[in-house]
């Protein structure tokens, strides 16, 4: 099957280029034809122009929309590999969302109709990494809100399956071994995701591997966030016993 590994990270030595490089890495070990779009390198360019909607009026598709449609329309899994920024999809990212996912390739809108999805029988996954530990996210809401907009709200809402999302707390701290835990767990996220049943995903199934038992399992559909509690978060906690 072909997997499409869309990356955005201006920095090679960060860990989401760590994360990518092994995703892609293992996916082709695994057989898969691993397609990656590292979206900085192509320099793509991620502004929805007054030329776009001109060009997209006219019956037209942009020459480099079109080349990652083409991808897009082959691949069966599509993982997303970003460092959080601001709460969401770093700007390249969200602009090769705005540019790429366009009314009548991943979904149709009529009037008549209302909204129907095209692009059914994909899988999306979403990796990515983050400053704040998954605790905060979770216990703020924050966690809800991202899988909702930046899964179900993008990727549902054109008809692709739920492969998961993966939010990484406390990256810029984390030790090598956290980091060697964490690969571990991103092998068996993608053996998960390429597997007919996304089980971790699922809220009918328990956890079996360690690695499975180590993520936390919410009632949500799309996540699964690796919890790594800082010695803070401790702290408060015993200190809001008191
Ligand atoms: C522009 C920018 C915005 C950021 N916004 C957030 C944020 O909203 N939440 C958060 O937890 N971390 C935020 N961070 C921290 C990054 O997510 C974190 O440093 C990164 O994911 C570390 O992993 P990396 O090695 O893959 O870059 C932000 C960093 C930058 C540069």
């Amino acid at each position: 099957m072909q997997h499409m590994i869309v990356y955005a990270h201006p920095n090679p030595k960060s860990f989401s280029a760590t994360i990518c490089d092994h995703l892609g890495q293992l996916s082709s070990d695994l057989g898969n034809t691993v397609v990656t779009r590292d979206l900085y390198k192509m320099n793509f360019n991620p502004v929805l122009s007054a030329e776009d909607f001109q060009e997209i009026r006219s019956g037209k598709t942009p020459a480099d929309v079109a080349q990652e449609q083409k991808i897009i329309a082959k691949s069966d899994l599509i993982s997303l590999v970003f460092p959080l920024w601001w709460t969401g999809y770093p700007a390249i990212l969200k602009g090769w969302i705005d540019r790429v996912l366009l009314n009548g390739f991943a979904y149709k809108h009529s009037p008549k109709d209302g909204i129907q999805p095209l692009l059914t029988g994909k899988k999306v996954q979403l990796i990515t990494t983050m400053g704040a530990a998954v605790d905060e996210y979770e216990n703020s809401g924050l966690m809800d809100a991202m899988a909702m907009t930046m899964g179900d709200n993008v990727w549902s809402f054109c008809g692709c399956d739920d492969a998961g999302m993966i939010v990484l707390g406390e990256v810029p701290g984390m030790s090598d071994k956290d980091r060697l835990a964490v690969l571990t767990e991103i092998e068996d996220s993608l053996v998960m995701a390429l597997s007919a049943g996304d089980r971790l995903a699922s809220t009918n199934t328990k956890p079996t591997t360690p690695a499975e038992k180590k993520a936390v399992r919410k009632p949500a559909k799309r996540k699964t966030a690796l919890k790594k509690k800082s010695a803070s978060t401790a702290k408060k906690k015993a200190a809001s016993k008191k």
